[in-house]
């Protein structure tokens, strides 16, 4: 990267050099060089439609596109020279432009300004990432129907509070997980809608006196609308907001998920194995295998949430139209969007290869009193109110707990000493496949449910 001349983008009203460390301080071609596909593309269609204004002639728009496809290429190759003097990626296009076509390359400019520049190109880059953001959580979905149909009959305890709460299938539980990434989905397809507008021809902020024809830009770039105020258009960051708050959503979802990996893999819960390939070792510990990628996905959490709140913050205090604060939009956005892409792909990759224990779940499903509330519903169909059962099973699991029985360990001559409306059928409910197959309804917890539920989720992946 050099810095050895003075602007030439803007340095008509300047009697001396940008200082050097100014130069450095203000660039932002560090970061913003990887939005050059879209500036490209951008500048493709803006210099299409200017032939076609009559701003350009044929010959002129013909040279501009095929030098900035070879600019394309160059850049793909490593060999263009990225200029920090030439402050961000727009202007070391341009300038590329101008060194091989001369005086064509300064007519590209023509009707446009960075400010609509930034802002298309920003929206361009963001479709193409949340497109590929929505294919992770498509395949991450997929993986969890699949996990969750081999393992529709597989009981876990459920909680509440993390203290065993009522037995649930591992597919259910893998289930819940389907739902939230499907509102992220929603959400991330909600927030496409709104980045998918042109702000191209705000110009500066004021819109331009080219006889600019916007309709063909925005058809060129596949926008869905064109943005209907320049000041707007030029200023606004708050699809970039949208995108980072859906974003948050999304790693506070994984974040979760995570915690239960890491939970579920420990010795102390022992549910699941994670295959070596999504583990590391101590160096000190020889014993450890470390679930990494969860943990990392959890801690990385953090950095969107703080993508969210700066952009948050870069806005609140900007008076319309285009302030050079916008420029810090970037870093942020990307680093929301890098890090959800490659945590869902993590996800995805990790979450077919999960390997339920599914005896030790089983058995944890039989400690804690599981089954307390199926007992209580049992003694509600012979007729008691409600609130006299749960006391009745209360007494039940506190003889329990000083006996160390479960429930389905009593015989029945203990068990009705709490009831004498408890007889021999008792046992079929206090079992965990009596208790899981009972919760038979639309979003329960019962096999069939589970097997209706993946078939519910499959259709809506086909239908996206
Ligand atoms: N690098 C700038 C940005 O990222 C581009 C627009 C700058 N416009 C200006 N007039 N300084 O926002």
């Amino acid at each position: 990267m050099s810095t050895d001349k003075t602007n030439q983008s803007w340095g008509g009203r300047f009697s001396e050099p940008v200082d050097a460390f100014v130069a450095r301080f203000t660039a932002s071609v560090e970061f913003d060089k990887r939005l050059y596909r879209h500036d490209i593309m951008g500048s493709i269609a803006h210099a299409t439609m200017l032939e076609k204004a009559g701003v350009l002639t044929d010959k002129e728009r013909d040279s501009i596109i095929a030098n900035l496809n070879d600019i394309q290429a160059e850049i793909e190759a490593g060999t263009f020279d990225w200029r920090v003097d030439l402050e961000d990626v727009h202007m070391n296009i341009e300038a590329r432009l101008t060194d091989r076509i001369g005086v064509t390359g300064k007519k590209l400019h023509t009707g446009r300004s960075r400010n609509d520049q930034v802002a298309t190109d920003i929206r361009l880059w963001l479709r193409d990432e949340i497109d590929t953001i929505l294919a992770e959580i498509t395949r991450l979905q997929q993986g969890l129907l699949g996990l969750a149909e081999a393992e529709a009959d597989t009981i876990m305890p459920g909680f509440t509070h993390l203290q065993t709460a009522q037995p649930v299938t591992f597919g259910h539980h893998l289930l819940a997980w389907f739902e939230m990434l499907s509102r992220d989905h929603e959400r991330l397809l909600d927030c496409r809608k709104r980045t998918n507008r042109m702000p191209l021809g705000s110009a500066a902020l004021a819109g331009t006196t080219y006889p600019i024809q916007r309709e063909i830009t925005c058809e060129l770039l596949g926008f869905e609308a064109i943005s209907g105020n320049s000041l707007d258009g030029v200023s606004d960051r708050d699809f970039a907001i949208e995108f980072c708050a859906a974003a948050s959503v999304a790693m506070m979802h994984l974040s979760r998920f995570s915690e239960e990996l890491v939970l579920w893999t420990s010795a102390q819960f022992q549910f699941i194995d994670l295959p070596d390939r999504f583990c590391t070792g101590s160096s000190i510990m020889p014993q450890k295998k470390n679930p990494d990628v969860p943990e990392l996905v959890r801690g990385k959490t953090g950095r969107v949430f703080g993508a969210l709140a700066g952009l948050l913050v870069l806005m609140k205090g900007q008076p319309l139209a285009y302030n050079k604060d916008n420029q810090e939009d970037k870093e942020p956005l990307f680093d929301a969007a890098d890090t959800l892409r490659d945590s869902l792909r993590a996800f995805a990759d990790m979450v077919p290869a999960i390997k339920p224990k599914r005896e030790i779940m089983r058995e944890a499903a039989l400690r804690g009193f599981s089954t307390a509330t199926d007992l209580a519903d049992y003694l509600v169909r012979r007729g008691l109110p409600f609130r006299d059962c749960h006391e009745i099973v209360g007494h039940a699991v506190k003889y329990g707990v000083d006996t160390s029985k479960d429930l389905a360990e009593m015989s029945l001559d203990e068990l009705r000493r709490f009831s004498d409306q408890i007889d021999d059928d008792v046992f079929a409910v206090l079992t965990l496949e009596g208790s899981v197959n009972a919760r038979d309804h639309i979003g329960g917890t019962a096999p069939n449910q589970v097997r209706a539920a993946v078939q519910r989720g499959r259709d809506l992946l086909a239908s996206r």
